[in-house]
This record gives structure tokens, sequence and C-alpha cells, in this order.
């Protein structure tokens, strides 16, 4: 068999935060598939990125008080603990932010616009007059137009159910300044996919044969379709956002960007180009190789933009297309659904720290997915069965109730096979050798279930056999050796059938049984007597329901049902991690300076210095307490990591700390925190 050359993309995560099980879950079926692929000798280069542009991480990142890239870089530098602890094997790890993602989005660009399928319209939008703004849809809110339901979203009443454009909305403004919007025209671009060109193409790209799953072909004619009255059928797409905007700027068209999506799915060629360039290998040759084929494995909620928008603009920008989008449902947790950016009750970095084994996850996952866009439920009762009594109790058990014999009393050197060993794994062999075909269709599920019925055969002969019975019997020696020789075979074949999807525990069987990493071909050979095995460990434990029932303990209550009243009246707040108080930025501040403000009885000009070279100005509603002389030169704690705000007499860059009673007008008034003698400014506070 040709060496394969497979070029192969998970979906880019937002980065707006951490993943959650659905990531996973999609990273885990494309690195099982990827494994496999590797085990048949083919060439995988296996890629990913964080999808870092557009309005929401601009406006979080605005939020946080920090650039939109150095939001995006905190996020990405969160990745790595579960990649690495779920076993998740990319080559690269990019961002669709990188110099490579603008050159290629810009060139795939003016290639379509050479094609003629670029085209400008004027279009209405709202507009927030105070932030100088176009706002993205979730950023309208006010009245249901249909319920009349206050504080809506500009795309759906969450009160009502009723789906509407952001202009319906009754009292609309802005969720970013609480600003009345206003609407206002822009031109905008759009790339013409209801081009008869596009159309044609399209129609028989997802027609053509291995590109699409049927289920998903079925519902993309829907999408084709074009009803009696003209209404349906592809509609040009808009391109194009308004500055300002965290994305890439469209050649030949000052202030406009990309919209996010057009150069999200850019980014899998980016990760790769920069990928290669860093390994030395010659992005453009592989791209422009008919051999290389592009598989992405993505959610059904991004199906529209994977075959349609996606190989539309590799064709007509003159590039190779996908040889397929490997299409998943969603992941379900005890039959609930996942919010997008919430995840489910299922933490995957709380799985990693309660010690779960990440294999456990991988072949329970494995075990459900059959290659079709059906949604997968994590139930915690199955998932405990399965591992339990499959993995543990069926699969492991070979090796536990035999490999002692072997150290013991054969100094670990594997002995003859008889007749009836040597037909019991020729027929491991025959059932095994077609899990190929299932791991490559990514029906994991039906590959697992067979494996797990010849391991059903095994155990049947090893209790047949009852090698701790032989070991107590005169004479039996040799078929003891025999019979624990061929478990151990048996075992190594089961492994390889599993290798795909439990990576972690199947290197520790190769250890185990001192065999070179194993391959589908292997199936075809055996250890063979006089090879000599290493010393059993044990491979796998239980899933102990203690830890089930920790992963899944109910957060902790936002806000206590008889909160404690203080003094002053104000009640403790809802008790927080240690991790959201490290998102605070507190700094020692030297006074530097303080006046007051022109205009305002409430309010203190201070310029600190917190350690920066420059000084930063903040205001502080602390006149009523204290003049200027009381404070310069003194050191003060601020809040360094706030946003800035903007205020009627200029910006806001930080707060100050001060202790008083929720009415700090009244006695016994407000004050200011200060540090011991010896505090430098710039100093963190923890
Ligand atoms: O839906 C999402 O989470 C997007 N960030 C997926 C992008 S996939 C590709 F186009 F980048
Ligand atoms: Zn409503």
């Amino acid at each position: 068999m040709t060496q394969r050359r497979l070029f192969v993309t998970t979906a880019l995560p937002y980065a707006n935060g951490n993943f959650h099980i659905g990531h996973i879950m999609e990273y885990i079926q494309a690195d099982i598939w990827v494994r496999f692929q590797r085990m048949q000798g083919n060439e995988v280069h296996f890629v990913c990125a964080d999808d870092a542009h557009g309005a929401p991480i601009m406006i979080a990142a605005e939020k946080a008080g920090i650039t939109p890239q150095a939001f995006v870089a905190n996020i990405a530098a969160g990745r790595k603990p579960y990649l690495d602890g779920f076993h998740i094997a990319f080559d690269n790890w990019h961002s669709t932010d990188g110099p490579e993602n603008h050159a290629l989005a810009q060139d795939i660009y003016r290639g379509l616009r050479d094609q003629g399928l670029i085209a400008t319209k004027t279009i209405e939008q709202f507009f927030d007059p105070e932030k100088n703004m176009f706002l993205p849809d979730r950023f309208i809110k006010g009245d249901c137009p249909k319920c009349g339901a206050k504080d809506q979203y500009g795309d759906s009443c969450e009160v009502c159910g009723s789906v509407y454009a952001p202009t319906e909305l009754h009292n609309p403004y802005s969720a970013l300044s609480g600003a009345t919007p206003v609407m206002k025209t822009s031109e905008h671009y759009f790339f013409k996919l209801s081009d008869p060109r596009c159309v044609a193409f399209l129609e028989e790209w997802t027609a053509a044969p291995g590109h699409l799953q049927t289920e998903v072909l079925n519902k993309i004619k829907e999408w084709f379709a074009v009803a009696e009255d003209g209404s349906g059928g592809l509609s040009d797409w808009d391109i194009s956002r308004d500055a300002p905007y965290f994305g890439i700027e469209i050649p030949d068209a000052p202030g406009k960007y990309f919209y996010v999506w057009l150069d999200a799915p850019i980014g899998y060629l980016a990760s790769l180009k920069n990928y290669f360039d860093k390994t030395g290998r010659d992005f453009d040759a592989f791209m422009a190789d008919p051999q290389t084929e592009q598989h992405h494995f993505i959610g059904k909620d991004i199906t529209y933009f994977h075959t349609l928008f996606w190989p539309a603009m590799l064709h007509f920008s003159g590039r190779k297309t996908p040889n397929a989008v490997h299409v998943h449902g969603f992941l379900t947790v005890s039959g609930e659904k996942m919010s997008k950016s919430r995840g489910t009750g299922l933490d995957p970095l709380k799985y990693l720290d309660l010690g779960m084994n990440p294999d456990w996850l991988r072949y329970y996952i494995a075990a459900k997915l059959n290659g079709r866009n059906e949604d997968v439920d994590f139930n915690a009762e199955d998932f405990m069965a399965r591992v339990n009594s499959d993995l543990v109790g069926k699969y492991i058990n070979i090796a536990s109730r035999t490999a002692g014999f072997i150290s013991k009393r054969f100094d670990g050197v594997l002995g003859q096979v008889s007749a009836d060993g040597v037909a019991l794994l020729q027929q491991l062999e025959q059932a095994l050798a077609p899990l190929t075909v299932l791991y490559e269709t990514r029906d994991y599920a039906r590959a697992l279930r067979e494996v797990m019925a010849q391991t059903d055969r095994v155990n049947e002969y090893v209790a047949m056999h009852k090698p701790w019975e032989l070991v107590k019997q005169a004479g039996a020696e040799a078929r003891l050796h025999d019979v624990c020789t061929t478990s151990l075979e048996a075992f190594r074949l089961l492994t390889i059938a599993l290798k795909p999807v439990m990576p972690a525990l199947t290197d520790g069987v190769e250890t185990f049984l001192s065999v070179p990493p194993l391959v589908f071909g292997d199936l075809h050979t055996r250890m063979g007597a006089d090879h000599t095995i290493g010393a059993y460990k044990h491979l796998m434990q239980r899933v102990d329901p203690a830890q089930l029932d920790a992963l899944f303990v109910a957060p902790e209550p936002s806000t206590p049902d008889t909160p404690a009243v203080l003094p002053g009246g104000e009640a403790i707040a809802p008790t927080i991690a240690i991790d959201d108080f490290a998102k605070l930025d507190l700094r020692v501040a030297l006074i530097v300076n303080c006046e007051a403000v022109d205009g305002s009885t409430k309010l203190l000009r201070l310029t600190l210095d917190v350690g920066e070279g420059v000084t930063r100005n903040v205001f502080s509603g602390i006149a009523s307490a204290y003049t200027p002389a009381d404070l310069i030169g003194k050191h003060t704690l601020m809040v360094a990591n706030l946003a800035p705000r903007k205020m009627k007499f200029g910006v806001s860059e930080g707060m100050v700390l001060a202790g008083s009673h929720a009415d700090e007008k009244g006695t016994p008034g407000i004050y200011i925190l200060t540090a011991w003698p010896g505090a430098q400014p710039g100093m963190r506070v923890r």
C-alpha cells in the first residue's frame, strides 16, 4: 500500500475561554484517527490554532484592560495542560492572528476578487455613538418586539423564544455603553456565493464521493434548494466589518476588516505553514501536491462555513479543496445540552486534577462515536461500567491473570503455542484486521465492540484452561507455559486494536511486553517462543465512584441562602476560588501627586507610580475624607489591571483601595489603604 500524505485539522477554538468537554471530544475523535493513520504508516500533519479575531474577543480584551493580542496570548497559554493531559498530539498550535494568516487571507481574498466574486453593497446597521462602532447583534439589547420582555438580545428573545432582527427591538440600547444606537450606513464587502459558478462548483463538490457524510449532504441539499417564489438558495456572504475591529485588514479597503469567519478556516493553512516553516518543509509544494489529502474535523453547528464558504474560497482562489469534512454531533452530559461558552458540568481540567485517567475518557468517548453526526451523551454510570467491566475487568484481566506465571515460572520467557492457541490467535487476527476500515470511517464504536467481543473469547480461553490450577498440577508445566503465552500473544493483538484510542495504556503494554511500537501490520506477527517480556505492573485502575461524585459536585451557589450580615449592613460576597483572586492585579502605588478636580466635590485626581516608568492617572471618590496634602508622598494599594474607564473629567487608569461601609458618606467614613514602611511602588499584593 502506498503511503498517504494527510493534513488533518480540528475546528479552531475561539480564544475567549478555556476548553470545555465539547472541544476535548472533537480533539479526541481526530487524535484517534491521526494515531490510526500513523499506525498504518501514513504521513500525517495534525494542526490547530486559536481563532483569535472578532468583536467579542476585542470587547472582552477591552474590558480586561489589555490588548486583544495579550488577551489571546493569555488564553493560548492555558491550552497545554488540556492537550497534554488528554494525549492530544497536535503537531502545531498557532493563532489566526499570526503573520501567515494575514498574508494567506489577503492572498485568498485577492484571488476571489480577481475572479469577480467580490461585490460591495451599502447596508444599514446599528451604530453605538458613544463607542463609535457598529454593534454586532449580540451587543444590542432592548425590549422583545413580540412579548415585550426587557433586556433581550438583538437576535432572539430568551423569554418567548422569538427570532427577529436587531432593528425590531423596542427601546434598543448598546450593551457596551448603554447608549441608544443609531442607524448608520456602511459599505460592506460580499463574497458572491450566489454566483452561478459558485453554485455549480458547490453542488458538485458537496456531492462528490468521500467529501461528506450522507446525512450532512442531505442537509446541504436543503440549503441549495430554491423555492418556486425564488426564495432560498445560496446568498452572498458579508465578509467585511468596520473599524474598530480585531481582525485582518482587507486589501485596498481602508478601515475595513475581514469578518472573523473569513480568516478563521484560513488559519488551518496558516498553522500548517507556520509548522512547515519551523521544521524546514515546503508548504507550497505540499499543498500543490495532488497526493496531499486535507481532512477537517468539525461540529455540526459550523457545517455551513466548512462545506460551502470554505471549499468555494479555496477553489476560486486557485487552491486545493478539502478531501473530506468530518462532522460530529454535540456532547451532552447526562442528557443536558452544552452552552458554547460555558460548556457543561464536566470540567476537563477538574477531571485530570482528580487523577482520573485520560485514557478512560478517550475510551468512553470512542465507544460512543460512530462516524455520523449524532449527539453523544456522557453518562457517569455508563462510563464507570464500561471502564471497570470492559477495560479493566475484561481486557486488563487477561494480562493480570497470566503474566505473573510467565515471570515467576519461566523467567519472563514465552513458550510454544500449541494448536488450540494457534487457532485462537488466527481467529483474533482475522477478526481484528477489518477494524482498519472502521477506524478509517470513524466508526470507533463498532471497532471497540468488536475488540470487546474478541476479548470475551480470550477470557473464555483463559477460564477454560485455568492457569491458576495448571500451576498446581504435577506435569502441567508445559501446558501452563503454552496457555499463558497464548494469552499474552492474544493480549498483544487486542492491544494493537486499542492503540489509537488509548496511547498511554498501550505505551505501558509495549513496555511490559517488551515490544517495539505496535502498528496494525503487527496483527500478522507474533512475539514468539523465547521472547522475553518485562515485569508486569498493574496497567490500569478502576474508576472510583468517589471520583465521579467529586467530578460532578455542584459548584458553590453564587449567593448563599442566608448571607452573613455584618455591621454596616453589607454581606460577605459569594466565595471565590484562588484563581479568581489571582485575576486581580493589586500593586503598591506611590502617590506622586494629588489635586482637587474642578467641578467635582467627590473626586480627587491622583498621579500614581506603580513602577512602570510612566505614571497613571486615577480618579478616586475620597475628596470628602482627604485633602491632596494628606496623600502626596504616601503609599497606597491599587487595582492595576482594571480596564481604563472614561469619566467626565478624563480617563481613570485603575482604582485605589479604601475601606468603607456601603454608604461611604455616612460615619464612620472612608479610609484609604496604605502599605507598611519599606513597600516599593510596583510590588504585587497577593
Ligand atoms: O465555532 C467556533 O468555535 C469557531 N471558532 C470555529 C472556527 S473553525 C475554523 F474555521 F477556524
Ligand atoms: Zn419575547
